[in-house]
């Protein structure tokens, strides 16, 4: 049972889940509850990470719903019965309905997710290639409130990375990730303390 104090917010994932790891481990100092972690894929890794952490995992994949609103309508059905103060997307990898984001951003509950680029640069898929192939000196993320727009709403934090000649999309991916592991903890706390 969580304690008073914490507040409440579910994760929702759809791969490796290393940002779901990174917010586990420092849940205490952010003052969080996790209290479901979300894949919409059943083979997520971040499943087995929630699992090792005694946190409860629910898999709803979008493939078996005829449509993006009936499978956004099973996630609010379910986060619903749950009423986190905050609905982390971390490395979910689907476009959220007009009718999900409403649900969830009101004056008790808010929607962030992390990008891995320095928004408003490279909103979409492909981010590190981009940047590497602008010519850009620096990378980063960026971990934002969910708005209708795409990767558009306002950025909570960012941490940028140097971009040296010798990266490729994998290493700067990597170098970006180190830094998410503690952007998204970081960010999580300045929104709860507001
Ligand atoms: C992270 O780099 C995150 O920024 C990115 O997916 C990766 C997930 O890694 N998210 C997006 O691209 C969202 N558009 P993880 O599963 O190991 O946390």
């Amino acid at each position: 049972m969580a304690n008073k104090s914490l507040s409440n917010i579910i994760v929702l994932i759809s791969g490796s889940g290393s940002n779901l790891q990174s917010i586990i481990d420092n849940a205490d100092d952010i003052g969080v509850n996790i209290q479901s972690v979300i894949s919409n894929k059943a083979d997520a890794f971040g499943l087995q990470r929630a699992k090792n952490a005694g946190i409860s995992t629910k898999v709803i994949e979008h493939m078996h719903f005829a449509s993006r609103k009936d499978f956004d309508h099973a996630l609010i059905r379910y986060i619903n019965t749950l009423n986190p103060e905050i609905v982390v997307l971390a490395g979910f990898m689907r476009i959220l309905s007009a009718d999900f984001i409403a649900a969830f951003s009101t004056n008790t509950s808010k929607i962030l997710n992390i990008h891995p680029a320095l928004l408003p640069e490279y909103k979409g898929l492909n981010t590190h290639q981009r940047a590497i192939d602008a010519g850009d000196s620096e990378a980063g993320a960026s971990v934002h409130f969910v708005t209708n727009e795409l990767d558009s709403g306002e950025v909570i934090l960012q941490k940028s990375v140097v971009i040296d000649p010798s990266d490729n999309a994998d290493t700067l991916a990597k170098k970006v990730l180190k830094q998410e592991h503690i952007l998204y903890p970081e960010a999580i706390k300045k929104v709860l303390q507001k």
